[in-house]
């Protein structure tokens, strides 16, 4: 199909009452203007630009995979549109103009205001909703034969057009050589005294053309974010639908309100997720694995059949069958191996746990490398940092490390060595030794009788 898709973000969003700019603010770790931009990927068209400016330091390096045009006053969305005429104009038949700003649109909507406007040679086709409450958006007026006639604008609305409920998404695709010629007759003859897109459909039907509603199937879709409010609410709703398509591919929820997974995360059927979950980034989680309750995932990547027990972990890599939390803490690089165990406030940096290795009890391990079969007792920690440096800790296969153990680094525990509870280790250890590194015992006898 010859159709491009052009997505305005270059407005301030002052009604968000924020230092960032609107399409910056995040739903699920990902940008608003990044969920439009990845909808208008998935339909396939032929080019995609995005129109920036305020804030536009924080909003291009964003757009990395989109041509970017500049527009460096906010005059308006027709305004908007016109500064990209050079980029588009003669560069394809339909043009889809997205607002940076809805984030619920998808690639199936994308793909059909595209294909109905190409069959019915349309001048425009826009995306209508109908509204519970149609605050803020342009309404819809349609002729006495219910074709859409214009769009009025909330402050323009007399009383009567305030009443309609049918309201604009802000997503159109239009013939690109009508867009630009209409835009030339737009004027700011309104309430905000801006240059508004939609005064075009108007023009259009006043030069002949066909201009057309799709109504949405689904309303939320049309969710534009201009306040924190409609930010919570999009949250919300693209919460319902993530979670949704994992239950249809075989995931199980305890309850499905209070977890939170991102867009790009991978779960394989038989997952169980329980309550107060939040998975996000590029995480992916195996087969037959449960996380949760409270477990927080950003970057991970789970292999099957692992409990994740309220355990955050940030950039870790978990093998299969491997038993974390509750209350482990998981840092960046941390690859725990297939059957290994982060029990209870245990946390680990940096650091390979070797396969079926267990530091299950209150500890700290960071920058280590350690075998497998190794067991790590209550509350031993490697010392990796002397105050300048981080330096590493190797523990070779079936070491056991007694409880309440330092591990001064520098330090090389040889394999299969026994280090006594309490120790203070700071030289290397050879395999198969036995290291007591503790003060002795001293006892004086009766020296508490008759206090
Ligand atoms: C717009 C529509 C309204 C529709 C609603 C749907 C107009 C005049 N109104 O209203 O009919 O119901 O979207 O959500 O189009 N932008 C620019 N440059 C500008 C102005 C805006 O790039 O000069 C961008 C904004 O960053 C935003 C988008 O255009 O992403 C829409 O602008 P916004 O001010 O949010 O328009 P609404 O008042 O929501
Ligand atoms: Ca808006």
């Amino acid at each position: 199909m010859n159709a491009a898709a052009l997505i305005l973000a270059a407005g301030a969003g002052t009604r968000m009452k924020s230092s960032k700019p609107k399409v910056a603010h995040e739903i699920m770790g990902k940008p608003l203007v990044r969920w439009v931009v990845d909808a208008a990927h998935g339909a396939g068209l032929s080019k995609l630009v995005a129109v920036v400016g305020h804030g536009r330091e924080q909003v291009e390096p964003l757009l990395k995979d989109v041509s970017v045009v500049v527009q460096e006053e906010q005059l308006g969305t027709a305004h908007a549109v016109n500064v990209a005429r050079e980029a588009l104009l003669g560069e394809c038949d339909s043009l889809v103009v997205l607002t940076g700003d809805s984030p619920l649109v998808t690639s199936e909507t994308i793909a059909k205001l595209v294909s109905l406007r190409e069959e019915r040679a349309a001048g425009v086709v826009v995306l209508t909703m109908q509204a519970e409450d149609p605050t803020g958006y342009g309404r819809i007026v349609r002729d006495a034969e219910g074709q859409v006639a214009a769009i009025v604008e909330q402050k323009d609305c007399t009383p009567e057009q305030a009443l309609i409920t049918e309201c604009n998404s802000g997503f159109y695709c239009f013939d690109t050589k009508l867009l630009f010629d209409a835009l030339t007759e737009v004027s700011t003859d309104n309430a905000q005294g801006e240059y508004y897109l939609t005064d075009v459909l108007a023009i259009a039907r006043a030069k002949g053309r066909e201009v057309l509603g799709l109504l949405a199937a689904d309303k939320d879709e049309c969710l534009g974010v201009n306040s924190r409010r409609q930010l919570a609410q999009a949250t919300k709703s693209l919460q319902r639908r993530i979670n949704g398509k994992h239950m249809d591919a075989g995931v199980t929820f305890w309850d499905p309100d209070t977890c939170w997974i991102g867009p790009d995360v991978e779960i394989a059927p038989d997952v169980e997720i329980l309550p107060q979950t939040i998975i996000v980034g590029s995480s992916k989680i195996g087969s037959g694995t449960v996380v949760g309750p409270c477990s927080r995932l950003t970057d991970t990547v789970v292999g099957a059949d692992c409990v994740i027990d309220e355990t955050v972990a940030i950039e870790a890599i978990i093998d299969d069958e491997v038993e974390c939390g509750p209350r482990a803490y998981l840092r960046p690089q941390t690859h725990m191996c297939k059957g290994s165990k982060a029990g209870t406030h245990v946390e680990i940096k940096k650091s390979t746990i070797g396969e079926g290795s267990k530091v299950p009890h209150l500890s700290y391990i960071g920058d280590c490398t350690m075998g497998s079969g190794v067991n790590i007792g209550a509350g031993s920690i490697t010392c990796n940092y002397d105050g300048v440096k981080k330096w590493p800790t190797v523990i070779e296969d079936d070491v056991f490390v007694g409880s309440d153990t330092m591990m001064v680094a520098p330090v090389k525990l040889g394999r299969h060595c026994l280090v006594a509870a309490g120790s203070v280790v700071t030289k290397d250890a050879s395999p198969e030794s036995l290291i007591l590194a503790r003060a002795r015992q001293v006892e004086k006898e009766g020296w508490n009788e008759g206090k």
